[in-house]
């Protein structure tokens, strides 16, 4: 393995926060996306030892961050042209999840006004981009020392969150939410038509997180969901949206596997630039 990416949402399971909703046993592996060389193929596989590929863990399952991973074909595919193997790694859950979440669900059209709640992180930092590239208004709320970054990214509007609320914002055709907290008002600020895709559960906040999203797919103005788990076509698109230069990863800093508790603690510490990644390769040459 060459790289392998640290989501966010990865310290409130570690954590055992969520593992009732995501009826987890422990000891889990960590770690749900990865780029590397291809060591060893089961009969009829068209992929070639040596290849460089990037993918996924199979649905709900995790342990990408080690020497090696076992995985279904659909789970992988080439490495896009040209992409740093180590940067990669950042970005198969993040960029299909950006994907699924803009194009697929809330379908986003050009014009159309987006809010993307979290948009510093892993997924959003994604969104934002692919949001830009499809051509819709882009609002990020991210924290104050991020705006200029999160700007550069590709939105239009930066607002600090700790000081501009839902009632200071909108109207919008299409909220992201990577946060789950306040989903209710966030929602009231959609414009008639408009949709909301919520994909964070609250660590704090399971229940309150969890009852706005069953309540809210009702809505006239939906609450939309999913738990990510990408189609090989899915993935296919994001090599696409890479190769045609519109989405890049955004990998804040590598470190060696011996700090992924140093990594876990500066992710619950706040203020990550995209995705922290492990670098497989250190220290192994
Ligand atoms: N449903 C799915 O399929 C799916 C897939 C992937 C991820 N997720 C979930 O999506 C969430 C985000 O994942 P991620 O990897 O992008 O996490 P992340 O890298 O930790 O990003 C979270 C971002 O949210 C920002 N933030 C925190 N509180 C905020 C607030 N009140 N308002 C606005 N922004 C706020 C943080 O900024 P600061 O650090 O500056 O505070 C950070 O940039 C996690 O809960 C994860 O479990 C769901």
């Amino acid at each position: 393995m060459l790289s392998a990416g640290v989501g966010g949402g990865e310290t409130a399971i570690r954590a055992g926060k969520l593992r009732r909703v995501m009826r987890l046993t422990f000891p889990q592996g960590s770690g749900n996306e990865f780029a590397g060389r291809v060591a060893a193929v089961g009969a009829g596989v068209d992929l070639r030892r040596g290849e460089l590929v990037w993918g996924l863990m199979p649905h709900g399952t995790f342990g990408s961050i080690a020497d090696k991973v076992v995985v279904p074909r659909d789970r992988v595919a080439p490495l896009p042209q040209g992409l740093d193997p180590v940067a990669a790694g950042s970005l198969p859950v993040s960029g299909t999840t950006a994907i699924t979440a803009l194009e697929e669900k809330a379908a986003v059209l050009p014009g159309e006004r987006l809010l993307v709640r979290g948009a510093t992180g892993g997924v959003g930092s994604v969104a934002v981009q692919l949001g830009r590239h499809l051509g819709a208004h882009v609002t990020a709320m991210a924290g104050e020392r991020n705006l200029d970054w999160v700007r550069e990214l590709g939105a239009h509007v930066a607002v600090d969150y700790r000081t501009t609320g839902p009632a200071d914002l909108g109207p919008f055709d299409v909220i992201v939410d990577l946060v789950g907290t306040d989903l209710p008002a966030y929602r009231r600020r959609l414009a008639r038509g408009g949709r909301m895709v919520a994909l964070a559960i609250a660590p704090d906040a399971v229940v309150r997180s969890l009852a706005a999203v069953a309540f809210g797919r009702l809505l006239p103005r939906p609450v939309l969901s999913f738990s990510n788990n990408p189609a090989a076509g899915t993935v296919a698109r994001l090599a696409e949206l890479v190769e045609a230069g519109a989405i890049r990863p955004v990998p804040d800093r590598a470190f060696p596997i011996e700090e992924i508790v140093e990594v876990h603690r500066r992710l619950e510490a706040g203020g990550v630039r995209g995705k922290y990644v492990i670098d497989l390769t250190a220290g192994r040459h």
